[in-house]
């Protein structure tokens, strides 16, 4: 069972829009954020602080940060609580009807692999149209134009951290992982991440500290300065 549901979400690109934005005032590509378990999209300690630093450095970007359910509380329950499948489908329509992001957008994950993989997404692959699925999933990656992946090393929240890289566990046990470059999913190339990959739009970042402890300055070098802007 290799599939890492996760980055899925971000594959959902509006073929559809009325109301068509420009891009952000100097250029700079949207930005997605999603948030992992136990957090919420606008907690002033955490994505609400990533969100104001980013556009105080990137002056003009559109910034999502995905909110799940309709206030912070619900939104940081139902990273516990709500089906995986439920949640997907939530976010996936809110992307579906920003207009703003229809263009490519890059998009920022902060240890959603555990999360999701942790809720049991199997279930949702096993209930949605496979071959539909991936096609039109592998057409929309194309349009996503970094996806950055930050895992912190002395993670002790979620385990495995390496799921913060999509890895995860071998079947059956609990001390081997693999890699997501290891995955069927990959080497297959399935969804086309093998594809961004040559392309160089798949990034690994790793960074010393606990759960979602970074300074503000290796946010600002490693990532707004060398995506953003
Ligand atoms: C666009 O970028 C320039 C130079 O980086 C900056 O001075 C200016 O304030 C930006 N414009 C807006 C509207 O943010
Ligand atoms: C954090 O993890 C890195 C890499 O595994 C290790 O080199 C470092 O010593 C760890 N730091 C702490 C404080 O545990």
């Amino acid at each position: 069972m290799e599939l890492s549901i996760p980055l899925l979400l971000f594959t959902f690109v509006s073929l559809w829009c009325s109301l068509c934005t420009a891009k952000g005032v100097n250029g700079s590509l949207p930005l997605v954020i999603w948030h992992g378990m136990g957090d919420s999209c606008c907690n002033p300690l955490s994505m609400g602080s990533i969100k104001s630093l980013i556009e105080k450095h990137v002056p003009g970007i559109y910034v999502r940060s995905l909110m799940i359910g309709n206030n912070i509380v619900e939104d940081t329950y139902n990273g516990f609580l709500m089906n995986a499948n439920k949640q997907i489908q939530e976010v996936c329509k809110k992307i579906q009807t920003d207009s703003k992001l229809k263009n490519g957008y890059n998009a920022i994950g902060f240890s959603q692999g555990g999360q999701f993989c942790q809720a049991g997404i199997m279930k949702l692959y096993s209930i949605t149209n496979e071959l539909e699925v991936k096609m039109s999933y592998k057409v929309n990656l194309q349009k996503l134009a970094n996806f950055v992946m930050v895992m912190f090393n002395n993670d002790t929240m979620v385990q495995p951290k390496q799921t913060e890289w999509f890895g995860f566990y071998k079947p059956g046990q609990d001390k081997e992982l693999y890699t997501l470059r290891q995955s069927t999913l990959y080497i297959e190339d399935r969804l086309g991440l093998r594809a961004m990959d040559s392309q160089g739009k798949l990034h690994f970042l790793s960074v010393d500290g606990d759960h979602l402890r970074f300074t503000e300055d290796w946010f600002i070098e490693k990532i707004i300065n060398k995506f953003m802007k």
